[in-house]
């Protein structure tokens, strides 16, 4: 009997945080995994990585037009069966390469709303998805007119068109607040490593007050299933670092329901068709929810991983059978809870001491990217973490409570300043 060739993806860009999930499901789907990246930044792939990689595509996404054509061409030679986006600011290199193939992948038309958020606010908006009023504006001043023509009130949050880990994202309680704000939101004009240009718009949205959720979602042939509710923790102030997760959310079943729908709402405002897709939801003292943004691509922050804890999932899995037109394995194969913590400094300095990360209990796994003598960053964004944990446990309520107690026995020192 011949054997059926192996079919083959292509990851664009496969060392970011959802990497070595998506290459490892791929070897154990059988198919050859191919990666599109910069030549120079290939040269500093980990083995654990290119271990997993059949071949590359080297082009320039700082250049899209060229990363099309490249890829395009490359695919076609190769015989690629299915475009994989795997990272935020090249999801709509991804539709568009998969449109041009004929290959299945989500709208191309909507498919710049899926890492831009001010094209985001606009399907949102045209689409009745229920989401924070925002406006948008080239520059402060113009955002500072635009707010009180629109009778904004503070406290607003303010936040770059395009960026990601809250990354220039501030609460802003007044108008004299509001420079700093936008300063922030428009520090960075480049996307590293690639050099990717960002567009700079500002945007000022309503604040909404509550507590915050993702929904993890796989798309398959248009078809939305949502596969966990997250409940997510993040700083109070003025800056929103997230600092964990716990799958599944503690939500009564209703709750749960309008989140969702929420979500259904906003990947099909953007066109998704074939993928992961990653909503964060904030639920108003209303009870209406609210959705802040959806990622069209797997979640960062290991969810995948607290997905797969809690209820035997492998979105990483999903997400290749999608794109590759399949019907996803979603079925759960496990009634679990797991949460992870991020370990942060109080404020910036340098690292004095950091305490031994448990092991055991409940703890899964754990991390710790910093050393005494490093120098950190305060809770600002998601960058500044300086390690995590994670646990597992029968239900959301004890996976708080040891994710809590096992973060809070670490102690974080900061060396004194002179
Ligand atoms: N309109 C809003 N109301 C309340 N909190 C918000 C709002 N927008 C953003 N945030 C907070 O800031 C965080 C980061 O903002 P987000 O829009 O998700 O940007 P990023 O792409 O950097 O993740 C969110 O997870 C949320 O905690
Ligand atoms: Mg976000």
């Amino acid at each position: 009997m011949p054997t059926k060739p192996r079919q083959k993806v292509l990851l664009l860009e496969a060392d970011v945080a959802a990497g070595g999930d998506l290459l490892a499901a791929a070897a154990g789907l059988g198919l050859d995994a191919y990666v599109a990246t910069h030549k120079e930044l290939y040269a500093h792939y980990r083995p654990e990585l290119t271990d997993l990689i059949t071949g590359t595509a080297f082009t320039d996404f700082a250049d899209p037009a060229r990363a099309l054509d490249d890829l395009t061409g490359f695919c076609r030679d190769t015989g690629i069966d299915g475009i994989v986006p795997c990272w935020e600011f090249l999801t709509p290199l991804a539709a568009r390469l998969a449109a041009a193939l004929d290959l299945p992948g989500h709208r191309p038309g909507p498919a710049p709303a899926g890492r831009n958020k001010r094209l985001m606010a606009e399907a949102f908006a045209a689409h009745g998805v229920p989401a924070p009023q925002t406006v948008t504006a080239p520059d402060p001043d113009a955002l500072a007119r635009r707010i009180a023509a629109t009778g904004l009130t503070y406290p607003l949050v303010v936040k770059p068109a395009e960026n990601a880990a809250s990354i220039g994202v501030s609460v802003v309680r007044s108008a004299a607040e509001l420079p700093a704000a936008a300063r922030r939101a428009q520090s960075q004009r480049h996307k590293l490593p690639h050099g990717i240009a960002l567009d700079t718009t500002l945007l000022a949205q309503e604040h909404v007050d509550g507590p915050e959720f993702s929904v993890e979602t796989v798309v398959a042939d248009g078809t939305v299933h949502h596969l966990a509710v997250t409940e997510k923790f993040t700083t109070a102030g003025t800056r929103r670092a997230e600092l964990g997760h716990t799958v599944p959310a503690a939500l009564p079943p209703q709750a749960r329901a309008a989140v969702c729908a929420a979500a259904t709402g906003a990947v099909t405002a953007l066109g998704l068709r074939h993928g992961l897709a990653h909503t964060e939801v904030k639920v108003a003292p209303t009870g209406r929810p609210k959705v802040i943004e959806v990622g069209a691509r797997p979640p960062g922050d290991l969810i995948m991983r607290l997905v797969h804890e809690a209820l035997g999932i492998d979105m990483a899995r999903a997400h290749l059978q999608a794109v590759l037109g399949e019907r996803p394995d979603v079925t759960p194969r496990r009634n679990a809870a797991a949460a992870i913590r991020f370990l942060t400094a109080p404020e910036a300095g340098t690292l004095r001491w950091v305490g031994r990360l448990p092991h055991g209990d409940h703890v899964v796994a754990t991390q710790l990217t910093k050393m005494p003598g490093d120098a950190v960053g305060g809770p600002d964004d998601n960058l500044s973490r300086i390690g995590h944990l994670i646990v597992r446990a029968g239900t959301p309520a004890e996976a708080n409570a040891a994710a809590d107690a096992a973060l809070a026995a670490v102690p974080v020192e900061l060396a004194t300043r002179w």
